[in-house]
């Protein structure tokens, strides 16, 4: 398989960085009034460091960020061996508003693969909102299928139902016609 090069590589992210992810949800308004239906707070954040299923750690997450010279512009979160062993859960990947559509989270999804496969994923697992059409467009574009429809579930004010998708990480891959 033939992975497009990252455009920059991930760094860690810890709890310690809390307000830079604040402030990139914040950028990123569009994405929480479609989930939420209310604007992300500095508690959502901190979310990002410790939601994770009960049978599982926060250890088991690892929290993934992009930077440049403007900044923290995106993030992701997956989950190792979940729902089972060799299957890596990405519970959320963002780029900021302002830099979509211009293949960066293509990259950054190279990227996150690369990571996880090292570290012994086979599979990449997800879950977009129904109500997330660009997103799931995104995704399908990355060669990811549909496993099932889980939901309808409470996100604040709102209700949706999700799409959970996967993708065998020696599966199709289309990275800018590689
Ligand atoms: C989904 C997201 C990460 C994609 O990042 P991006 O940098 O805009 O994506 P890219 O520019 O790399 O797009 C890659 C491909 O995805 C598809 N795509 C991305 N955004 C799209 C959109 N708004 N409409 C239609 N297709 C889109 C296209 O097929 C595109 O292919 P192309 O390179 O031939 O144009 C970004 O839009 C985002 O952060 N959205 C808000 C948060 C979110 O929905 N996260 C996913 C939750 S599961």
């Amino acid at each position: 398989m033939v992975l497009q090069t990252p455009h920059a590589s991930p760094n860690e992210l810890s709890e310690a960085d809390v307000l830079e992810v604040a402030d990139l949800y914040d950028r990123c308004a569009d994405y929480f009034l479609l989930q939420d239906g209310t604007a992300s707070t500095l508690a959502d954040a901190k979310e990002l460091f410790t939601d994770v299923p009960p049978e599982k750690d926060a250890d088991d997450q690892t929290v993934l960020g992009w930077r440049d010279d403007g900044g923290l512009y995106a993030i992701a979160a997956i989950l190792r061996d979940y729902p089972r062993e060799g299957t890596w859960y990405l519970g959320f990947m963002m780029v900021d508003a302002a830099r979509r559509g211009q293949g960066l989270g293509r990259s950054i999804y190279g990227a996150i693969e690369e990571w996880a496969t090292m570290r012994g994923a086979a599979e990449i697992r997800l879950a977009v909102l129904e109500a997330n059409e660009a997103g799931e467009r995104f995704w399908r574009s990355l060669g990811f299928g549909e496993v099932r429809r889980v939901g309808p579930d409470t996100f604040k004010v709102k209700s949706h139902r999700r799409i959970e998708l996967s993708r065998h990480v020696n599966g199709r891959f289309i990275a800018g016609g590689n």
